[in-house]
């Protein structure tokens, strides 16, 4: 069998370096990140494309900084539209791939209950604003491609909320953290490894797998949980709980808390499309969030 070329940007991220683990019994792995390729400079990643003619992409980068993002908005523009669209045409050009990952942050979170990939979407703020704008870029060009809304990305010692909250309960008596933002907590290395498990399934069906699957699907941990629940969970499962110092946590409501860009509330995800389209079982977001604390 043909070793597959698979190519990753963001390989310094939290899912760029979980795709990085996880993808390369699949094939030939080259992995880009800050230091080998500013996604700032269109030309070189198209060259850079061209040159290699992968079979697959996944785009794991994106400007995440959602407050400054209200700020710089050129460059969450560039790094969330523009890089986007030109991944996805060429890819078209040598025949790849193309796999991005978006967020929830797409919708403005009034639904109440999870949403589906066939609710309207309303984001509320620039980073949402650019995440949209990346996923309408990659349907344009019409190529193969798999766009993957994910939400709430995290990761056990760096990157997201669950390191956060580590952090401050080894600092603070007292945590105030908000109950009225809802969503699906998606561990870093189950979105990887459900994204492998796509991806082995299309080895197995041969090519056109994805062009006849081409389209926007959702991938979180299953279910919906309250920052405070979490958090409350979080401290629950930590391995080392002798290093709290938090005797308290309270609620608190998002307004308690300004911020430059305004977020959506209740933002869960539906996953059942992507777990129908590709045969991946997901699990609900205590049981990866279980596995991620090593419990
Ligand atoms: N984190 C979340 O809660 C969340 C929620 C919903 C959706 N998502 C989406 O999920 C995907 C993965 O998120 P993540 O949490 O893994 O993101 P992350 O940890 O912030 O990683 C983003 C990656 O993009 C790279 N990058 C940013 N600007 C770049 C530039 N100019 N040139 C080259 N590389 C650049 C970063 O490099 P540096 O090392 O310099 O930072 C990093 O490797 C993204 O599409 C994100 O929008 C995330």
């Amino acid at each position: 069998m043909n070793k597959k070329k698979i190519l990753i940007f963001g390989r310094t991220g939290q899912l760029g370096w979980e795709l990085q683990r996880t993808l390369t019994p699949l094939g030939k792995v080259d992995a880009f990140g800050p230091d080998e390729l500013d996604l700032m400079n269109l030309q070189a990643l198209e060259r850079l494309i061209l040159d290699l003619k992968p079979d697959l992409i996944l785009n794991a980068s994106a400007y995440t900084a959602v407050d400054r993002a209200e700020e710089e908005r050129d460059v969450a523009m560039r790094i969330n539209a523009e890089v986007p669209g030109v991944m996805a045409a060429a890819a078209r050009t040598v025949g790849a791939v193309l796999i991005h990952y978006s967020t929830d942050y797409v919708f403005d979170g009034k639904k109440g209950s999870a949403y589906t990939e066939a609710d309207a979407v309303n984001p509320l703020n620039v980073y949402g604003q650019s995440k949209l704008n990346g996923e309408q870029a990659i349907g344009q060009v019409g190529g193969a491609h798999v766009i993957l809304r994910t939400s709430w990305v995290y990761s056990v010692g760096s990157g997201g909320f669950v390191s956060k909250i580590l952090s401050w309960a080894r600092q603070q008596e007292t945590m105030r953290i908000v109950t009225d933002q809802v969503g699906s907590p998606t561990w870093a290395r189950m979105l990887a490894e459900a994204s492998a498990a796509m991806i082995a399934r299309s080895l197995l069906d041969g090519s056109g797998y994805f062009s006849a699957r081409s389209g926007v699907f959702h991938l979180g941990g299953l279910g919906s949980v309250s920052r405070y629940d979490f958090t409350r969970e979080v401290l629950r499962l930590d391995p080392n709980p002798e290093g709290q110092v938090v005797r308290r946590i309270v609620p608190a409501l998002t307004d308690e808390f300004p911020t430059p860009a305004r977020r959506p509330l209740v933002t869960p995800l539906d996953c059942s499309r992507f777990e129908e389209t590709f045969g991946v079982s997901l699990p609900p977001w205590e049981h990866a969030l279980r596995l991620a604390m090593g419990k």
